[in-house]
């Protein structure tokens, strides 16, 4: 944390209350739920190390392989996908894993373990055969790694006999792969890193509880075609006249990590990190909220920088109190019991209502409601106020979301059984 942001703290702590965020996460005690995840942030020792020293509570070493694996990286790696008012909403990109072979990350491991002892120092792993596998994670328990996490869902698609394919795409592969690292990984824990692009989630969950590893990360970059420029007919990124898919990462996919881990949290013990689309406290307490145990970010990081942890840290100190939680741990899960499947939710009877104070007279819950709707908003008076006709509207809530004016349509609850 910054000195000026930790002075303020200490010198005002009923109103910047700083709470103990310290959780245990695979017998690790980890000082915050936040860590660096696989990626540039944590390609460069110093890069990473920096991060550390910023605040975060670990950080995944990008995806290493044995000596000699070809990595032939082509540039730009990145894409953007933009919002009108030109802000990011989610990145693609064509990276592939680390140019450092595993005796590097070794090397590494050992400086950060002892560099910073109460950091969680875990690392990524890809490999292409039995051999490999356990290569890479026996190197890394006798390196003292605290994790292993085990790339199974690279969105350029895995090594060995199926490269264009991701190993988590198979639930034989997953179960099988994943028992040969457990195998080697001696007493360190490992996590299998998934895709949510697969049929059933549960399933590729459920094997590597079979396999005896110790959780998932939850989930990874999705896969993507990031545009086509209508010009050249070229999609993104323009690799000198071709394109590839892309990884799409960023606030975008947050929805997909919040569905993903919620369905492993509700159908096995496995711990589980967070990952993919957190860009705020919010998005990192909502993803805990539905059963991740830790998160993991990317993204946010290489968007606005290390300090961001500040934020995270002070943020959730303040839901914990506000929401009168003791520890972090508390939040884990907590909005589970509340999902339910649609048949077993109650029947309720809701309503739309629009505020004419704060109307602009925009239009667009009319066209909306018109054309995508009931038909259930007219307009009234000289002033050409939006009415909702009652007898028409059913309260599906499209007016609420298309209005560009905050709480202008609200949804009233009429009744419920
Ligand atoms: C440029 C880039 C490189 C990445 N490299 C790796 C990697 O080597 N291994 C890995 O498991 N994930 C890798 N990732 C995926 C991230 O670790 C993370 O799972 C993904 O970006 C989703 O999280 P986010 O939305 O917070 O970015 C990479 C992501 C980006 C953007």
């Amino acid at each position: 944390m910054n000195t000026i942001l930790k002075e303020t703290f200490d010198r005002y702590p009923s109103v910047y209350p700083l709470r103990d965020l310290s959780i245990t996460f695979c017998d690790f005690e980890l000082e915050n739920p936040f860590i660096l995840s696989a990626a540039p942030s944590t390609d460069e020792l110093d890069i990473v190390r920096h991060g550390l020293q910023m605040g975060w509570a670990g950080a995944v070493l990008k995806t290493t392989s044995i000596p000699g694996t070809p990595v032939s990286l082509t540039y730009p790696l990145m894409t953007g996908w933009r919002a009108g008012d030109h802000r990011l909403l989610g990145m693609g990109n064509i990276d592939l894993i680390s140019i450092y072979p595993i005796d590097e990350i070794v090397a590494r491991v050992k400086i950060l373990k002892k560099e910073f002892p109460r950091r969680l120092i875990a690392a990524s792993i890809m490999g292409q055969s039995k051999q490999a596998w356990q290569t890479l994670a026996s190197s890394l328990f006798k390196a003292g790694a605290d994790l292993i996490e085990c790339s199974f869902s690279c969105p350029q698609g895995s090594m060995g006999e199926e490269p264009g394919k991701m190993l988590a795409q198979s639930v034989e592969a997953t179960e099988l792969v994943a028992r040969w690292v457990k195998e080697a990984a001696d007493t360190t824990p490992v996590l299998i890193k998934i895709t949510p692009l697969v049929t059933d989630i549960v399933e590729i969950a459920r094997a590597v509880e079979r396999a005896g590893c110790d959780g998932v990360t939850a989930a990874n970059s999705f896969p993507s075609l990031m545009g086509v420029n209508l010009q050249t007919f070229v999609p993104e990124p323009n690799i000198g006249g071709n394109s590839t898919f892309s990884g799409y990462t960023g606030p975008a996919i947050k929805p997909l990590t919040l569905y993903t881990v919620a369905k492993i949290a509700q159908a096995t013990s496995l711990s589980i990190s967070g990952n993919g689309g957190i860009s705020n406290w919010r998005d990192a307490a909502e993803v805990m909220a539905v059963g991740a145990g830790c998160v993991q970010l990317c993204t946010a990081v290489m968007h606005y920088g290390f300090q961001i942890i500040d934020d995270f840290t002070s943020g959730l100190s303040h839901l914990l109190d506000d929401v009168g939680l003791a520890k972090v741990g508390e939040l884990v899960g907590r909005a589970l019991p509340n999902i339910r499947d649609h048949h077993s939710l109650p029947r309720q009877k809701v309503r739309s209502r629009i505020n004419e104070q704060t109307c602009i007279r925009c239009n667009v819950c009319y066209l909306a409601c018109r054309d995508g709707g009931h038909m259930a908003i007219e307009y009234r008076g000289q002033d050409q106020v939006p009415c909702v006709l009652e007898e028409k509207c059913v309260g599906c809530g499209l007016c609420a979301q298309v209005c560009p004016v905050s709480d202008c349509v609200t949804m009233e609850i009429c009744s419920g059984t």
